[in-house]
Formats: C-alpha cells, sequence, structure tokens
C-alpha cells in the first residue's frame, strides 16, 4: 500500500501499531490503530494557515478593549479567582517533550466548567442592552444590577440559550445572580444529570428533539417569538452580541495562563478541544494578540464523529457535519462551527485532529489515577480532548515531526471541565470524583 508506514506506538499506555498515510489532497492525514485499543486518530495541516498579524477581520470580534472590559467585569464578581494551572511534569517527561501545562476549569464559580465565564458574561451585557432600550438611560453598569437596583425591570426579563450541558448552566448561573428568568433548551441525548444540573440552578429546562444544532435553532426561534433575550454561544452570522460576548468572557482563561508564565516560556503549543470553536477561538486569538501567529502552534481537537472544524477547515470552507454526532465528549459534539470563531480559527489555527472516544475515556482515567505519577484530578469528557489529541500525536514520529513536537516544546492543555456530570464521570472512569485529589493539596499546582 503506498505511503502506509508501520511503527510502534504508546498511546496513554497502550502500544500498537501506527499507520501513517497521505491522504489524496496532499495534507498529511495520520490514522493509528492500536491492536489492543482500537484508538485511532486523523491529523491534518490547515492550509488556511496565515502567519499574519491580528488584523481588523479579528479585531471587529475580539479586541483589546472589549475583553478588557469583561475581565475587568467577571474579576469582580463574587467567587472569582484564578483557576489552577497544573504542571504535569510527569506527563512531560512520558511523551519526551520540555513542559506539559493543564489549566484546570474544574472548579471555575463552582459550576466544574470554563462557561460561566463566557454565558454569565454574555446574560449581564443582554440585560444592560436591554435595560438600556427600556429606560433610555445610557450609563447602566453590571455592578447596578448586581446590586439590585433594576430588580423590579430585571425579574420580568427572560435569557434563553440551547446547550449540551455547560453552556445553559453558566446562562442560568448568571440569570440566578442577576435576578432574570431563564428558558434552556437541551437536545435529545443530554444526560439527566445535566439537566438537573441547569434545573438547580432555577432554570426552566426544555428537551427539544434532534441535535445541539436544533437545539441552537429552536432557542433562537423561541427568543424571536416571545421578546427573550438570546445567548448563544454559537454564531451564524446573524446573531453576533451575545457570542461575541461570550468569547470575550472565555479570553479571560488564557489571560490568566499568560499572566501567570513568563514572556520567554509561552507555550510552543497549545492543543485546544473545538465544539462549535467559541472556545478555541478565543483562547487562540489572546495569544495571538499576545505573543503573535508565529510563535505559538495552535491544534484543534474534536470526536471523530462531530469532527466539523477538522471537514470546515479541510474544505476551506465552512460545511456542516451531519447524523446523530453523539460523542461522550458531550461538550464537543457539534456539527456546525461558529461564524464568529471562523475567522480567527482558520488562518490561525496550524493543524487539526479527532480523537475516538475511548481515548478521552483512557485520558480521564489517566489524570484521575495519576498513573503517570502527576497529582491525581478530575477532567471530564470535554476536559480531555487536547489531552487524548497531544498523547496521540506525541506517540507517532509522523505527526510529532508534521506539528514541531519534540524535547524543548511546551505544552499548553486546557482542561476546560471537571465532572460535570457525576453519574456520566462515574459510569465512564469506575470513580467517584469526589474521592479524588482535592485541589489544593497537589504538589502540580502552580
Ligand atoms: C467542557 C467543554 N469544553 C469545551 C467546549 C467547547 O467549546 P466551544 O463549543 O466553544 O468550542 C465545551 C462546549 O460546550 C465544553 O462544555
Amino acid at each position: 500500500m503506498p505511503g502506509l508506514e508501520h511503527l510502534q506506538c504508546h498511546v496513554a499506555g497502550i502500544s500498537g501499531l501506527i499507520f501513517t498515510l497521505t491522504s489524496a489532497m496532499g495534507s498529511p492525514v495520520t490514522k493509528v490503530s492500536t491492536s489492543e485499543s482500537g484508538y485511532g486518530f486523523a491529523l491534518a495541516q490547515n492550509r488556511l494557515y496565515r502567519n499574519v498579524p491580528y488584523g481588523p477581520e479579528q479585531k471587529a470580534i475580539l479586541d483589546e478593549q472589549a475583553f478588557q472590559q469583561a475581565a475587568g467585569i467577571i474579576r469582580s464578581w463574587p467567587g472569582y479567582k484564578p483557576t489552577l494551572l497544573r504542571d504535569l511534569s510527569f506527563l512531560a517527561q512520558d511523551t519526551g517533550v520540555a513542559q506539559v501545562l493543564y489549566k484546570d476549569e474544574s472548579e471555575r464559580f463552582g459550576l466544574s466548567s470554563f462557561k460561566p465565564l463566557g454565558g454569565a458574561y454574555a446574560v449581564v451585557r443582554a440585560l444592560i442592552s436591554g435595560l438600556k432600550q427600556a429606560t433610555g438611560k445610557e450609563n447602566i453598569e453590571p455592578q447596578d444590577i448586581l446590586d439590585g437596583r433594576y430588580k423590579e425591570r430585571v425579574s420580568g426579563m427572560t435569557v434563553t440559550a440551547a446547550t449540551d450541558g455547560n453552556h445553559g448552566r453558566s446562562v442560568a448561573w448568571g440569570a440566578s445572580l442577576f435576578g432574570c428568568r431563564c428558558v434552556i433548551f437541551i437536545h435529545e441525548t443530554v444526560s439527566p444529570g445535566r439537566e438537573r444540573a441547569i434545573a438547580r440552578l432555577g432554570a426552566e429546562v426544555r428537551r427539544n428533539p434532534g441535535t445541539y444544532d436544533d437545539a441552537v435553532r429552536k432557542a433562537s426561534a423561541m427568543a424571536r417569538d416571545m421578546g427573550w433575550y438570546p445567548i448563544p454561544d454559537t454564531s451564524d452570522g446573524v446573531e453576533t452580541e451575545a457570542p461575541k460576548n461570550v468569547m470575550r468572557g472565555y479570553a479571560l482563561m488564557a489571560q490568566e495562563v499568560i499572566d501567570s508564565i513568563p514572556p520567554h516560556s509561552l507555550p510552543t503549543h497549545i492543543f485546544l478541544q473545538a465544539g462549535v470553536g467559541g472556545m478555541a477561538a478565543a483562547v487562540a486569538a489572546q495569544f495571538w494578540r499576545r505573543a503573535g501567529a508565529k510563535r505559538i502552534k495552535v491544534v484543534l481537537v474534536e470526536p471523530e464523529q462531530a469532527a466539523c472544524w477538522y471537514h470546515s477547515l479541510e474544505a476551506g470552507k465552512p460545511v456542516d457535519v451531519r447524523g446523530e454526532l453523539d460523542s461522550v465528549m458531550a461538550g464537543l459534539a457539534c456539527g456546525e462551527v461558529s461564524m464568529l470563531a471562523w475567522p480567527i480559527l482558520a488562518p490561525v489555527t496550524s493543524a487539526m485532529m479527532t480523537v475516538e472516544d475511548a481515548a478521552a475515556v483512557d485520558c480521564m482515567g489517566l489524570l484521575a489515577e495519576g498513573r503517570l505519577g502527576d497529582a491525581p484530578m478530575v477532567a471530564g469528557e470535554s476536559a480531555v480532548a487536547g489531552l487524548a489529541g497531544f498523547l496521540a500525536a506525541a506517540a507517532d514520529n509522523g505527526a510529532r515531526k508534521t506539528l514541531g513536537i519534540d524535547a524543548d516544546s511546551r505544552i499548553l492543555l486546557f482542561g476546560t471541565e471537571g465532572a460535570s456530570d457525576p453519574e456520566t464521570y462515574t459510569a465512564l472512569t469506575g470513580l467517584r470524583p469526589e474521592a479524588i485529589g482535592k485541589a489544593g493539596e497537589n504538589p502540580s499546582e502552580r
């Protein structure tokens, strides 16, 4: 078979065979097959990558001023503190790189994911713009709403969003913080545990037939019909204000990393899991603005059955992925890219990967058990996709070369959730999240 190589590999502790193929399109596509686990991955270089400065197209979505405003407001919320940046030195040693840093979002605002940074921030901005319209006042600040100055009016306002779990929870949390009503749409396969977590925050939860993308359309139609405030975390190019605010909030997660590492040791590679791409775009934009496009390689990682970014970047334009899109990585089970993430991710992404559900589950166990020697930690299904991508690439000589991974590489991963659905976590890992090493007791914290 032309272009086929056989290499020994070690993916998350499992040995097997790797087959490296060159696609008909000419860009390298690597498939891994392990005899024991059957884990596979795909890797392709992004032909839309451009080594250009952060320009007007990107600034129109996420600029410094809007970021600073979002960061200032979020930092003032009760319970705000930067999340842990863990140094996984044993994992770095095992994979032959200089450093692996893991931004652990499992305890952000007590909600088990990074999401409140975006959803709750977009809620307060939507409420402010509604209040400005209703009162004719120009100078309404987020603190005014937190202080209850517009309590009566705000309690009559309704925010709505579609979710596969975490975004809806963050919007519901924002609604309870600021005192408005909240209706959240979930799709067929969102777990009962995630549904309950949203309802516990006081939101009304409605289950909609179809996929996440169908629920997004439903929420948007209901908002139009009912005069509610839509808070999508994605954009079809028409609704842009709320998803921009969502991304501005997410960017604070990247800024916290930048603030805690010296400028000379910025990462060389960031492996970012993508659903609609809002999180990846916000993080990539923050590093792009701070470090320039050239210095940091951005690798997008998705579940193989919901790889809308992989296929869109390969196609050179946004294309939808159809089918059930069902993945244990629930937060990443999206078939349509966000049109606001596209102008950022298309030029800044170096490569994209897909990983299998089984690899993600194995990575959850690897982190929970501290299998390589790093302190045990709780990482949810969608949190570990970046790690699964990195481990697969690090174990493959061809992929290492394609991505420029070597002994000097400094890898940054975003562990975007903890046990956001404890029942699912236990079902997948056989472990109870509360029994796993508590934050604050780990030697790997920075
Ligand atoms: C835990 C987690 N990680 C990553 C993502 C992906 O974010 P985005 O959809 O903005 O790409 C999500 C989205 O819901 C998520 O819940």
